[in-house]
């Protein structure tokens, strides 16, 4: 009987494990970060954004989510611009030079490409697997 349930559970492992190799996509990466994204990157650490901003849903909650910003019609990088140039009452300003701005802007233009904060749900393979599309 402990064999049976031992045999069924891993026929199960197994086939689950060959769906989601089917289909975690092609292969599709990222390209290298180019040198201003890089440069933004490290800004970003410096000055601990993630402390109060979240990058796909993780970091502090003392500011809003900045994964897809760049791209909110509403919103987009001439309107981040400003906060980060100036900060406000409740965020800091941390005196960048307009380059450093731009290199912040391009980092968070290349986050924005790499995925979603919230991931709908037809993305979701019902194996659980995100599809690349
Ligand atoms: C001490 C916490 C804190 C840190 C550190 C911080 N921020 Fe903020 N940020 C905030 C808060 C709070 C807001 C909302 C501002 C407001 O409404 O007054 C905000 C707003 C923003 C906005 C505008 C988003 C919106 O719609 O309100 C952008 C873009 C932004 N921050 C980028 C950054 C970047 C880039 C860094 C790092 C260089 C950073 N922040 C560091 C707290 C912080």
């Amino acid at each position: 009987m402990i064999t049976k349930i031992w045999s069924a559970l891993f026929i199960v492992f197994a086939v689950y494990t060959a769906m989601v190799y089917e289909y975690s996509g092609s292969g599709q990466h990222l390209s290298p970060p180019p040198a201003n994204v890089r440069q933004g990157w490290d800004i970003w650490q410096q000055k601990n954004c993630h402390t109060c901003h979240q990058l796909y849903g993780l970091g502090g909650y003392m500011g809003p989510d900045l994964t897809n910003m760049i791209s909110d019609p509403g919103k987009g990088p001439e309107y981040m611009r400003i906060f980060i140039k100036y900060g406000t009452t409740r965020m800091p300003d941390f005196h960048l030079s307009d380059k450093e701005v731009n290199d912040v802007l391009a980092f968070l233009k290349w986050v924005d490409k790499s995925g979603k904060s919230r991931v709908d749900s037809k993305s979701v393979h019902w194996t659980g697997t995100y599809l690349l599309k």
